[in-house]
């Protein structure tokens, strides 16, 4: 399956979401191919960093500028992984073309479904990254989520992107903003890796089981 993980904002999650979901399917013996078509190379500096400290398993990331729809539909069975920001617009819809879904990381604000909003619409039916796959999905989730349960932002932002044409369904497993996802990123670590029973961990295995209920899910 092609999921292509994008979003218009900087820092809405995607390349922690893309480096956390490749491991975890490796770790779960599925094996996967990664493309990181953002010039900022976070995805594949990630899997660098891995390599480099002999971290296991590896995780194989193409870093490359632009990206042809056969490419990404050539893996067979592999999961294919896209990174992609408004950086690289181009292969952006270049990769949406070839994608089964898109998952859309959304922080918790106005802006935040203001900029989703826009993105939608680019990607929308009336470009040229039109949906050419007809069982294509447009999953959306919020990352980010306050802790803190009273503050209403997290709900509102859902209940936002419920409204949005073009959002097919808008995940209930939410990322909360913790600082293990940052904490471990910097040691080339997935949060399950680094602190496997933090909450960061248990929210991040809710996400990647809803995304992939096939896989056992035993990292
Ligand atoms: N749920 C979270 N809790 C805490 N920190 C997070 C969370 N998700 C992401 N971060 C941190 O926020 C920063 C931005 O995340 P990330 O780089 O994944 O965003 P991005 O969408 O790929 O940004 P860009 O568009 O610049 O590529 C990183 O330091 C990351 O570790
Ligand atoms: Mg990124």
């Amino acid at each position: 399956m092609i999921t292509v993980i994008a979003n218009l904002k900087g820092g809405s999650g995607k390349s922690t979401v893309a480096f956390n979901l490749a491991v975890w399917l490796e770790h779960n013996q599925r094996p996967v191919i990664g493309y990181d078509l953002d010039p900022q190379c976070t995805f594949s500096d990630l899997a660098m960093l891995r390599k480099e400290i002999e971290i296991k398993p590896d995780i194989e990331i193409h870093s490359v500028r632009a990206v042809l729809k056969d490419q990404l539909l050539s893996h067979g069975d592999k999961e294919v992984l896209v990174d992609v920001g408004a950086a690289n617009m181009a292969a952006m819809k270049e990769a949406i073309t070839a994608a089964d879904r898109i998952l859309v990381p959304v922080p918790p604000s106005q802006t935040d479904v203001w900029a989703t909003q826009r993105f939608l619409h680019i990607i929308g039916p009336d470009t040229d990254a039109m949906k050419v796959n007809g069982n294509q999905q447009t999953l959306a989730f919020v990352n980010r989520a306050d802790t803190n349960k009273s503050i209403r932002e997290t709900h509102e932002t859902e209940a936002a992107l419920r409204m949005l044409p073009g959002i097919d369904e808008v995940l209930p497993q939410r990322l909360r903003l913790r600082t293990g996802f940052r904490r471990s990123l910097s040691e080339g670590l997935t949060v399950f890796e680094m602190w496997p029973k933090s909450k960061a961990a248990e929210e991040f295995r809710a996400l990647a089981t809803a995304l992939y209920p096939d896989v056992s899910g035993q990292a």
